[in-house]
């Protein structure tokens, strides 16, 4: 292999062959039989461009807004848990590489970076926290509480998690954290997932989700949870136009089209196939996000073109981060700009207002027309 990494797909690739196998397979793993796995990405390549010419696409602007937050480029960054399995620095690297790029990070709830460090190792970083809802509601709400204080833009609820998916490969593996390492905003073994023993031959993550992660969350809680702030809250796990409207209903401020990577449910479409009808329901009344299988610029486009206002990328950063840490993150960010200022002014967009669905078409289904 070359050692000049010039795609996603190429830090995949070293990232293989240089992190332990349980901590690769964790991070790669999609659920069960890994059908939507696969389909995350392939599902990006049934859409086809039919550019434009001759626009004067000299100067071409990614900037947008993300929950009214400024962002240079609309791809950012998903929750990934436990990323100082990747490299020492973990999280707090992947948040100087967001703020030098102009991007937002969303932290994992189960970071091994707290949220009070994360904030102080990129100070003035657009930041939003992901939220899972344990089954004590008084360490949830200080979750909610420790991001205000530490100066977070919103708050990501995960609604695709009442357990954990079966990625057989960390059952396998009997997956848990290395031994120094712990989920860093919780003080007790239990809570932070550094106990020694007491996972069974199961993945301990499965097994911490059973015991700490409330499985009987409803709607209403969604309710409860903006209750507790005057942050942005955003629901992310969101597949059907039934649940974009029920989202709506509980006053969200965006959602977030996700399976979660392809890691809870296998079977269900991939999330550019979703994106459209919930795009549809939703009718512009919050902003729409996607994330699964971006791997290139060009997929960013696409999904920008079906309606979202930003994308979030999920395993391309843990990739980055394990073969280079901070400077790895920053130049999979650049990459990706540069593959989507590209794909802009190919298909004659001068800025992401000029984007929208007449620059896509699904061919396999036109010829049947
Ligand atoms: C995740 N994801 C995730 N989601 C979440 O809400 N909280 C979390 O802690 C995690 N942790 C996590 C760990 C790993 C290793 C992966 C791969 C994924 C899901 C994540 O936020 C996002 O939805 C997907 O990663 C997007 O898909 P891609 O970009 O990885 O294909
Ligand atoms: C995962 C959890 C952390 O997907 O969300 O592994």
């Amino acid at each position: 292999m070359s050692d000049v990494l010039v795609c996603v797909r190429d830090y995949e690739l070293r990232a293989r062959q240089i992190l332990p196998k349980s901590v690769f397979d964790y991070y790669f793993s999609g659920a069960d039989e890994q059908e939507t796995l696969r389909d995350n990405v392939a599902a990006f390549k049934r859409w086809c461009f039919y550019p434009r010419v001759l626009r004067d696409v000299s100067t071409v602007d990614l900037s947008t807004t993300v929950l009214g937050q400024r962002v240079s480029l609309p791809i950012c960054v998903s929750a990934t848990a436990m990323q100082r399995m990747a490299h020492p620095d973990g999280e707090t690297a992947t948040a100087r590489a967001c703020l030098s790029s102009g991007t937002g990070m969303m932290l994992s709830s189960w970071s091994t970076s707290s949220i009070e460090e994360v904030c102080e190792a990129a100070p003035g970083g657009v930041r939003w926290l992901q939220l899972y809802i344990y089954k004590d509601r008084a360490l949830t709400q200080s979750l909610v509480r420790r991001a205000e204080d530490a100066g977070y833009k919103g708050i990501f609820i995960t609604v695709d998690t009442p357990y954990l998916g079966r990625r057989r490969d960390d059952v396998r593996n009997r997956f848990k954290l290395p031994s120094h390492l712990r989920m860093a905003n919780f003080e007790s073994p239990d809570l932070a997932f550094s106990k020694k023993e007491g996972y069974g031959e199961d993945s301990g993550l499965a097994v911490y989700v059973t015991q700490a992660i409330d499985a009987a969350v409803r709607w209403q809680d969604i309710g409860w949870l903006k209750t507790l702030t005057k942050l942005p809250v955003v629901v992310k796990g969101v597949l059907t136009a039934e649940d974009a409207k029920e989202a709506l209903k509980y006053g969200v401020d965006g959602i977030l089209v996700s399976n979660h990577g392809a890691r809870q449910l296998d079977g269900v479409p991939a999330t550019i196939d979703a994106l459209p009808e919930v795009v549809a329901a939703v009718g512009g009344q919050v902003e729409v996000f996607m994330d699964g299988g971006v791997r290139m610029g060009s997929d960013v486009l696409k999904a920008l073109a079906l309606g979202a206002k930003a994308v979030f990328i999920g395993r391309p950063v843990l990739w980055a981060l394990a073969c280079q840490g901070e400077k790895g993150v920053s130049d999979v960010l650049e990459m990706l700009r540069e593959e989507l200022h590209l794909a802009l002014a190919l298909t004659g967009c001068r800025s992401l207002k000029e984007v929208n669905r007449s620059l896509l078409r699904r061919p396999e289904l036109i010829s049947r027309i």
